[in-house]
């Protein structure tokens, strides 16, 4: 079987997994659980923290506020929403959108697993604090605070696959903080450039060098 076919039908049980999914208490609350969406194929993965009011409403990733600002960032990355693949930490809605609690991120975080390993991203770009926290454990990086991580560029093992792991603001802190959408600018503009190659790692190692010249997939070899 062709592994594009692959690909479409592990999502496919996978996302019945999660529609049919109670194995924390948000199945109660929430309307439509939201798997995530994009590219089987994507070359960029990008991981948020829950879906919010809209997202509730509508079963998609980023499709309130918080998702035009992100539409108009993966622009100024060269990206289009079509090519990339959209997910989160947790599937459903955390009621009044609160934090996600540690037993939800632990009941749901297998399905992220298995979505990664299913599209085999090179980039993975993480959204704010909550996904930040979860890939850097799985990378086996420690994380403190945002601050210390965004506007780097991570070569890590994760789940098995060697990844570029991006690390960046929260879209949605920008709708409430307007000082951080600059910062979100200017991550999403190195993301592009390392997406064409022209900000690559300099070595491997847990923290990189943000400016060489290569391409991705010469890294990746
Ligand atoms: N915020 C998120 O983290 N994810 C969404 O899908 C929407 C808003």
């Amino acid at each position: 079987m062709p592994p594009e076919l692959d690909k479409e039908k592990a999502m496919e049980t996978l996302v019945a997994e999660i529609k049919a999914c109670k194995k924390c208490l948000l199945h109660a609350s929430r309307k439509n659980p939201v798997p995530g969406e994009g590219n089987l194929d994507a070359t960029v993965m990008l991981v948020g923290e829950a879906p919010g009011r809209w997202e509730d409403e509508k079963g998609r990733p980023f499709v309130g506020a918080a998702g035009k600002l992100l539409d108009r960032l993966l622009a100024l990355a060269g990206l289009r929403r079509e090519e990339v693949y959209i997910a989160n930490v947790l599937k459903c809605r955390p009621p009044g959108n609160r934090d996600p609690r540690p037993e939800e991120v632990e009941a749901c975080t297998p399905f992220l697993d298995r979505q990664i390993e299913i599209i085999r991203p090179k980039v993975i770009v993480t959204l704010g604090r909550h996904s930040t926290k979860y890939l850097f454990s799985k990378a086996g990086l420690s994380f403190k605070k945002m601050s210390d991580v965004r506007g780097h560029v991570y070569e890590v093992e994760l789940l098995g696959l060697k990844v570029l792991l991006i690390p960046t603001l929260h879209p949605a802190s920008a709708l409430y903080n307007p000082s951080y959408r600059s910062i979100l600018e200017s991550d999403f503009d190195l993301i592009g450039r390392v997406v064409r190659g022209a900000a690559q790692p300099e070595k491997p190692g847990p923290k990189l060098a943000r400016e060489r010249k290569g391409t991705l997939e010469e890294f990746m070899v």
